[in-house]
């Protein structure tokens, strides 16, 4: 276990924000989280865990404590002919992961390549691209809950996965620190190749594989996302809006090309990037925030932005988008304060 005082955040949020923890704390095994959690001044201490930071805005210096997990091993803990189950430590990098499993021929994470973030934030944010969410190969979530020390396994029901949330978003919100996910991969994969332009991408390749499918999605990202080592971002900063059939039906009477995919019971999705770009945002500057010239739905640090003028400038979006389409934009990105 590590601790550092006054730390910067810089390496530890994508946004590449120079801000400040009071205090840096990093585990290295579950005894770790236990010796921390009995300490008095860390319980009373404001604090919040953080994975690779690819998910928030800091507003501010933090004054508080800030968790970070590095248990990073990955067993096999049990397997079959059709299927094997890893357990994976929170620290883990997604993408790490990810190749590992394409690299041992397990499929049911390849749609999820290149997603920056680690294991633990991963599974708390049900993490999805091309078709595919991160709760669909999840088999139990194992944490520590703050307040009383106590370990508890979560199945995958219990952790009540929705888009883009689970429980530990909800009603237990910043009480688990999550330290091994259980993951289910199989040996006899079927692709997920229907989303998007997946299928296109593919065709460039001699077969279908998968390690042809992470390549493709890496050249897709790639070239629709940037890198945050060059430009500050956190992915897609809003999620995409969730309408009924009826609201639909009046937005394409209005907005004949708006696009949009189905949603569980019956609803709509609509691409809030489509959104964002129809009201003129999509590559303009606001200071040092812009809107990424690629894709509509990525903030970026245009170099010297601070974490309160990319919400100004995500707050104009969302009250421009309203007036325009009277959808309210939600923020995929955990802000901070
Ligand atoms: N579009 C525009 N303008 C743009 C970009 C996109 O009009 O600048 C429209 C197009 O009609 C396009 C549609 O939006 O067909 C959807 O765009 P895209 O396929 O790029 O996906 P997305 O809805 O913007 C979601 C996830 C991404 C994930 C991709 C691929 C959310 C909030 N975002 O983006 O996840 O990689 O689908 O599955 O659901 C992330 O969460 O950080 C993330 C990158």
């Amino acid at each position: 276990m590590e601790i550092k005082q006054n730390y910067s955040l810089e390496k530890h949020n994508t946004f590449r924000l120079p801000v400040k923890a009071r205090w840096f704390l990093e585990y290295d095994t579950e005894e770790d989280i236990v010796t921390a959690l009995r300490d008095e001044y860390f319980m009373e201490c404001y604090k919040i865990h953080i994975g690779a930071g690819s998910n928030l805005l800091f507003l501010n210096d933090f004054n508080g404590i800030i968790l970070h997990s590095r248990i990073k091993d990955i067993t096999v803990i049990s397997e079959n002919e059709e299927s094997v189950c890893l357990k994976v430590g929170s620290g883990v990098i997604w993408d790490e992961l990810v190749q590992y499993a394409v690299s041992h021929g397990w499929g049911g994470i390849e749609n999820l390549s290149h997603i920056p973030g680690e294991v633990g934030a991963a599974a708390i944010q049900n993490i999805g691209a091309y078709g595919v969410e991160v709760k669909d190969v999840i088999d139990s979530v194992e944490g520590y809950h703050i307040p009383t020390l106590e370990k508890q396994v979560f199945s995958k029901a219990e952790c009540q996965y929705a888009y883009r949330s689970s429980i530990f978003k909800t009603e237990y919100a910043d009480q688990y620190i999550i330290a091994y996910v259980n993951i289910r991969l199989s040996k006899k994969p079927l692709f997920s190749l229907s989303y998007g332009n997946l299928k296109d991408e593919l065709a460039k390749y001699p077969e279908i594989s998968l390690q042809t499918i992470r390549d493709a999605i890496i050249a897709i990202r790639s070239k629709k996302l940037p890198d945050p080592e060059q430009i500050g971002n956190a992915g897609s900063f809003f999620m995409n809006p969730v309408v009924t059939e009826e609201e639909f039906q009046e937005l394409k009477n209005k907005f004949p090309d708006i696009p949009s995919y189905p949603a569980s019971d019956n609803k709509v999705k609509v691409p809030a990037a489509w959104l964002i770009e129809q009201c003129g945002f999509k590559g303009q500057a606001y200071g040092q925030a812009g809107v990424y010239d690629k894709q509509a739905l990525v903030l970026v640090n245009l170099g010297n932005a601070d974490g309160n003028e990319i919400a100004l400038l995500a707050d104009i979006i969302i009250q421009t988008v309203e007036v325009r389409f009277g959808i309210r934009l939600r923020p995929e990105v955990k802000y901070i304060c």
